[in-house]
């Protein structure tokens, strides 16, 4: 029994067939049933469907459902002002060295309520799944203390109770170093793997480990002590590597099998080569980039050479990219990082599937998968990477409905 036929579509199926990384079929259709897709093909391909509801797509685009791969969506208050400090002349690491950045961020999530959290990060995710995103990865890190962090990491999940999506999380309590933490890294990585990793892990409330690899952050050597800890627990790691220097971030983060390696500016071949090997995606956040106007761009070419998977993603967060759209964001990986239309698409669907260890179920049109779609007002795939700030979604399908 099929509960739901979309007819007459342009597929967008994702599964790289020669010459075309899109997967496109023209005159398709796509059947669900109980959430997951039963076919998506040539239209004379699809099965018979007596009783089901048909939905004539007037040749518009179809893809799967868009995923945003790497945000910081849930923190009290802005950095607006920072944002001006940084107009006059400020840095990103001179204020974070001076006790603002991620900090101040820390002290308004702590004194935020749960209601205040909630309610902001809502709009943010409504607004990031007004263009099609079903699927998204939540961060912790603004919290920082046992407390603060289940509360942010719960707030994550209660996101996708109350919205038609899917939540990820990942615990990002080595984000920055903590006030009340006097300034002892090591001491703070202890405590960690001590006590919030294992009760945030008890509990339930995280996917995957992250944490922040720099200078202005934790050592490499620190870091690994934490995914030590992750791996033990079952837990599979992701990294903000290279985005400021190169810390052999990207190489270390292979090393654990991290699902991705995150930012990555700063990477050399050794690092591309080392995630290859260990099938980690490469996220790039062409909206960092932008933000903080570096001018050291990611190694697209050395990923390309050596086969590095490659996902975009918003990054969305208060002090570095206080952005809310997938679809710019395609626009600035082309733009400033020139991938090409193929890889932009790949990026927000397959790829950053990939990175959430979720490609088994979703990111593709394929029988199987998660019937998390998007439909476009669009005639060619391009239009979705070429638009600034224009929407043309028409529907959007999370899991049939
Ligand atoms: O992904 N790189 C570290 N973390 C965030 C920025 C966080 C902040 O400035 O609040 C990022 O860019
Ligand atoms: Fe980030």
């Amino acid at each position: 029994m099929i509960d739901r036929l979309w007819t007459n579509a342009r597929l967008a199926t994702m599964v790289p067939q020669a010459g075309d990384g899109l997967g496109l079929v023209a005159g398709g259709a796509v059947a669900t049933r109980e959430g997951h897709i039963v076919y998506a093909g040539p239209m004379a391909g699809a099965p018979q469907a007596p009783g089901a509801e048909v939905i004539d797509c007037e040749g518009r685009l179809l893809t799967p459902g868009l995923v945003d791969c790497h945000t910081h969506l849930v923190y009290g208050g802005n950095r607006a002002r920072e944002f001006e400090l940084r107009l006059k002349g400020a840095t990103y690491e001179e204020i974070a060295l001076s006790g603002g950045g991620i900090l101040s961020t820390v002290s308004a999530t702590r004194a935020a309520s749960l209601e205040r959290l909630t309610e902001d990060a809502l709009k943010r995710l409504d607004t990031l799944m007004a263009e099609g995103i079903t699927t998204i990865e939540v961060k912790s890190g603004y919290g920082l203390d046992t407390a603060t962090e289940s509360r942010c990491l719960g707030v994550a999940r209660a996101l996708g109770r109350v919205r038609p999506v899917r939540v990820e999380t990942s615990f990002l309590g080595a984000h920055a170093l903590p006030p009340e933490a006097a300034g002892d890294k090591d001491a703070y990585i202890d405590r960690l793997i001590r006590e919030t990793l294992p009760q945030v892990a008890k509990a339930g409330l995280a996917d995957a480990v992250d944490a922040f690899c720099e200078g202005i952050a934790f050592s490499p050597a620190q870091v690994e002590r934490l995914f030590t800890a992750a791996t033990a627990l079952g837990l599979r790691v992701k990294l903000h590597a290279d985005q400021l220097s190169n810390l052999g971030g990207a190489a270390l983060a292979a090393r654990y099998k991290a699902l991705s390696a995150d930012h990555l500016e700063y990477t050399d071949e050794a690092g591309a080569m080392a995630m290859a090997g260990a099938g980690t995606v490469a996220v790039l956040l062409p909206g960092a980039y932008y933000f903080l106007r570096e001018t050291q761009k990611p190694p697209v070419d050395l990923f390309r050479k050596h086969g590095v998977p490659m996902a975009l993603a918003t990054d969305s967060n208060p002090g570095s990219s206080p952005l809310t759209s997938l679809l710019l964001t395609l626009n600035m990986g082309a733009t400033l990082f020139r991938l090409t239309v193929d890889e932009c698409l790949a990026g927000v669907t397959r790829n950053a599937a990939k990175a959430l260890g979720l490609d088994g179920e979703l990111g593709t049109l394929e029988a199987g998968k998660s019937c998390d779609l998007a439909i476009w007002d669009v005639a060619e795939p391009a239009e979705l990477v070429y638009r600034i700030g224009f929407n043309p979604l028409h529907t959007r399908v999370w899991r049939g409905q």
